[in-house]
Formats: structure tokens, C-alpha cells, sequence
């Protein structure tokens, strides 16, 4: 099993002050930045771009902070906002299958910039956009609730489809990361991680909290048990 990321959510952070509280965030302990773009269109809400991302990428290498940078794209079409999110200082681009109309195209597209690429599935997805592209990814996403908005609760059922993800990714024998979205606080992640994720994103959990490190090393102990 790799090294459990924690990837603290963004779209918690404090917008007005953005630099500085994602820079709070990883000094507290965050592994990853994950920057969650909804387009008012596939999903019903409306975030953050390219610019942003640019912007947040110069303000921590400036700090000094080399963080990856992990873009979950909920935008339709996917396929133009690739190289713009790999030339802002992405790491990782993951997209949802229904939202790209060439699937292999566009995990192609994100390897071919330089950026580790993931699929993500929505809790009524089908694994079976899997079938043909097991070999191309670098992440499978589980989200473990409907996507669009931070602080729901996570869908139970999730344990189970990241049980069937964890033996697909350990039969292939592919270095695939197995990511959690959704719900994750420092009371679940334990369940969620005996599960088969080894990549937690957490939002609300730790943003609504007042000390950042408190909530980390609480997921971390966790992590650990
Ligand atoms: C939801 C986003 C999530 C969200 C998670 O569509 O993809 O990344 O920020 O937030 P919490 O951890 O609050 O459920
Ligand atoms: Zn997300």
C-alpha cells in the first residue's frame, strides 16, 4: 500500500484569502491541494479557473511550498480546459467519464501534458468505464457523494465500490492511486481507508474547523491505527 495523501479541499478555504489559508492548510499537515472547478453546467454550482489556479500555484512555490496541486475538473467539455489547468500548475487532472465525449482522448491529452490523470466516478457511476483504460491512469476517484457542493455526508455504499476499485487496482498490478471525495471527516476515514483508499480529500472537515493541525494529525492517527 503507497504512503496515505491527505488532500485538504479548497473549495472549504477562505476565498478572500485564498494563498494564505491553502499555505495554513499545508503547513498543517495537507499532502495535496485539491482545487475542485464546477462549471454551472455539469455540476450546479460555480467555482474556480485556470487563473486562480496560476495564482495559487505562484503565491506557494513563492512561499516556498511544493505541493501537487490535484484539479478535479466537473466541467463539460473537458478536453479545452486541459492545457490551460497543466500550464497553471496541475499535478494531477482528473475528469468524470460522462462529461468528456472520448474518454481515452482525454486521459491522453492530460498524460501528454505532463499531468498524472484520473477518472472519477459519481456514486451512480458505473465502474465499467474502466474496462479500457486501466493501463492510462494514474488516479481512480471515487466520489462518496453527489458532486457540486462541499460539506455533505458521505454515502455509505462507497465502501463497498472502493472494496471492488482496491482488488481491480491490486489484480492489474498498476501504480493507480485510489482517491476519496465526499464526506470525509477524521471519524469515517479510518473505515474509508481499510476500505482501499491510500487519498482522502477533506473539505469541510478541516476548513470549518479552528485549528487545522488538530483535525490532520486527528486523520493521520486514524490512518495509523
Ligand atoms: C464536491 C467536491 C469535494 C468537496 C468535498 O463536489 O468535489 O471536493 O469539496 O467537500 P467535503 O469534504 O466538505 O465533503
Ligand atoms: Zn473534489
Amino acid at each position: 500500500m503507497k504512503k496515505f495523501l491527505i488532500a485538504p479541499s479548497i473549495l472549504s478555504a477562505d476565498f478572500a484569502r485564498l494563498g494564505e489559508d491553502t499555505a495554513k492548510v499545508l503547513e498543517a499537515g495537507g499532502d495535496v491541494v485539491h482545487f475542485d472547478v464546477m462549471d454551472n453546467h455539469y455540476v450546479p454550482n460555480l467555482t474556480i479557473g485556470p487563473l486562480v489556479c496560476q495564482s495559487l500555484h505562484n503565491y506557494l512555490q513563492k512561499a516556498g511550498i511544493n505541493a501537487p496541486i490535484d484539479v478535479h475538473l466537473m466541467v463539460k467539455p473537458v478536453d479545452r480546459l486541459i492545457p490551460d489547468f497543466a500550464a497553471a500548475g496541475a499535478s494531477y487532472i482528473s475528469f468524470h467519464p460522462e462529461a468528456s465525449e472520448h474518454l481515452d482522448r482525454t486521459i491522453s491529452l492530460i498524460r501528454e501534458h505532463g499531468c498524472k490523470a484520473g477518472l472519477v466516478f459519481n456514486p451512480a457511476t458505473s465502474l465499467s468505464y474502466l474496462d479500457y483504460v486501466m493501463d492510462k491512469l494514474d488516479v481512480i476517484l471515487l466520489m462518496s457523494v453527489n458532486p457540486g457542493f462541499g460539506g455533505q455526508s458521505f454515502i455509505p455504499g462507497t465502501l463497498d465500490k472502493l472494496r471492488q476499485v482496491r482488488k481491480l487496482i491490486d489484480d492489474s498490478g498498476y501504480d493507480i492511486r485510489l482517491e476519496i471525495d465526499g464526506g470525509v471527516n477524521a471519524e469515517n476515514i479510518g473505515e474509508i481507508a481499510a476500505a482501499g483508499a491510500d487519498m482522502f480529500v477533506a473539505g469541510s472537515a478541516i476548513f470549518n474547523q479552528p485549528d487545522y493541525r488538530t483535525v490532520i494529525d486527528h486523520m493521520r492517527s486514524e490512518l495509523a491505527k
